[in-house]
């Protein structure tokens, strides 16, 4: 079991515990519950790995990932969080107000696009040690980028870490095929532009439908 750091700043309980409820009652079909359960088996396993040997954890689209500073373990490896550059931007901003810099020493920032960049020479100029036993951890990510960018990345991942390296990932099964992709604006149009009314909808929400084979 990983044990967790304290000090990361977390909004206060109360708020906590309004945020909990607001969620489980407006989203009962479990979100949270399955994201505590995947960050809580992603920690147990990038600590197994650690321990296991591996120097060097890469958080592959870190997001707001915080196992680089409440994990103990990690300290004594070096962490590379790789995201997409602008969103590595706002975490950085939020780094500095709520991480001491002396608890993120062990951990080098990399800007990289996952379609577009190098994976391996992005790395290896942050410092990343080619051949070296590594946990990699790539988490609620492989769904957002297209299948070539995905087995680039396994293979530029493959022929980096060193052998008895760990890839830990989540993803989302390719025989799911989305047969409606509407924003709500497209969709409330379908039903009421035909009774000549024409209503405000968001079009940044979206409608999706699919179908599992
Ligand atoms: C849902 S978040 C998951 C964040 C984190 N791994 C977690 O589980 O909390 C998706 C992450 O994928 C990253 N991402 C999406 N497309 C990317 C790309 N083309 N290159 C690099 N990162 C990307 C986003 O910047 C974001 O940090």
């Amino acid at each position: 079991m990983a044990a967790v750091r304290p000090f990361l700043r977390a909004p206060a309980p109360a708020i906590n515990r309004w945020l909990e409820r607001y969620i489980d009652t407006r989203y009962p079909a479990g979100p949270r519950g399955s994201a505590v359960a995947r960050t809580r088996m992603i920690d147990d396993l990038t600590g197994e790995a650690s321990a296991d040997g591996a120097r060097q954890v890469v958080l592959l689209g870190a997001g707001y990932d915080s196992r680089a500073y409440r994990l103990p373990a990690m300290a004594r490896t070096t962490v590379f969080e790789v995201d997409h550059p602008a969103t590595q931007r706002s975490k950085q901003r939020l780094l500095r107000g709520a991480v001491h810099p002396g608890l993120r020493t062990h951990v080098r920032l990399v800007p990289a696009d996952l379609t577009v960049d190098d994976l391996a020479a992005s790395l290896r100029a942050a410092g990343f040690e080619a051949l070296e036993r590594t946990v990699v951890v790539w988490e609620g990510v492989t769904n957002y980028l297209t299948g070539e960018a995905v087995d680039a990345t396994i293979r530029g991942l493959a022929a980096l870490a060193g052998s008895d390296s760990r890839l830990i990932f989540t993803y989302v099964d390719r025989d799911l095929t989305l047969f409606l992709d509407l924003s709500a604006r497209e969709a409330a149009d379908r039903y009421l532009l035909p009774l000549g009314r024409h209503d405000p909808a968001s079009s940044f929400y979206r409608i999706a439908a699919a179908e599992i084979r």
